[in-house]
């Protein structure tokens, strides 16, 4: 696996200034998170470093990505290029990075929709995502506390804001952040 220092040089290289810094303010978040909640705080770090390596790529690489992999996307999926980066990052993480650790990579893979029965690491990432300190939206404030106080409560209410954010909107929802909802509210 690449060191540290070379995945930020490589994002550096690769990754729109905006884009960079979000991605250190992600390593931020996460590895305090990771002590709260008692997750491997290296894999937290090296997750948060890649999760968002394919961000900055053109729809049509990740798309050519997606196609090589023989990745068979829904029809949901297929309509909603937002997500592809989410979809490739492991793969190229993988790639470049050398990844091989799965729950590093599908921590990589279920960040922008979480999904059903996430792993502690995987809710690390998805969250820190949506709370580093750059991220400004009415009531980040209060998932941002939630989720230093209790992860699930934290995600519930990420999750929550999301999908009210794209039922406002008009947005189709990912299907896979209706079921990490459902579950956490089943299994409070
Ligand atoms: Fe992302
Ligand atoms: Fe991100």
């Amino acid at each position: 696996m690449l060191s540290k220092e070379e995945m930020k040089s490589y994002l550096k290289e690769h990754l729109t200034e905006s884009r960079y810094n979000h991605t250190l303010s992600v390593v931020e978040t996460a590895i305090r998170l990771a002590q709260i909640y008692k997750v491997d705080k290296n894999k937290a770090e090296i997750a948060a470093l890649a999760h968002d390596i394919a961000k900055n790529m053109t729809i049509y690489d990740l798309k050519s990505i997606i196609d090589e992999n023989n990745i068979k996307l829904s029809y949901d999926e297929e309509k909603t290029p937002e997500l592809w980066h989410s979809i490739v990052g492991p793969i190229v993480g993988k790639k470049i990075f050398k990844i091989e650790d799965e729950e590093i990579l599908s921590a990589m893979r279920w960040h922008t929709t979480g999904r059903e029965n996430m792993s502690k690491l995987e809710k690390v990432i998805y969250i820190a995502d949506m709370i580093e300190p750059g991220r400004s939206f009415p009531g980040v404030d209060l998932i941002r506390k939630e989720s230093f106080n209790d992860l699930d409560k934290g995600i519930l209410q990420g999750l929550t804001h999301t999908i009210k954010y794209l039922l406002d909107k008009g947005f189709p929802i990912d299907i896979n952040s209706i079921k990490a909802r459902n579950y956490l509210v089943l299994n409070k």
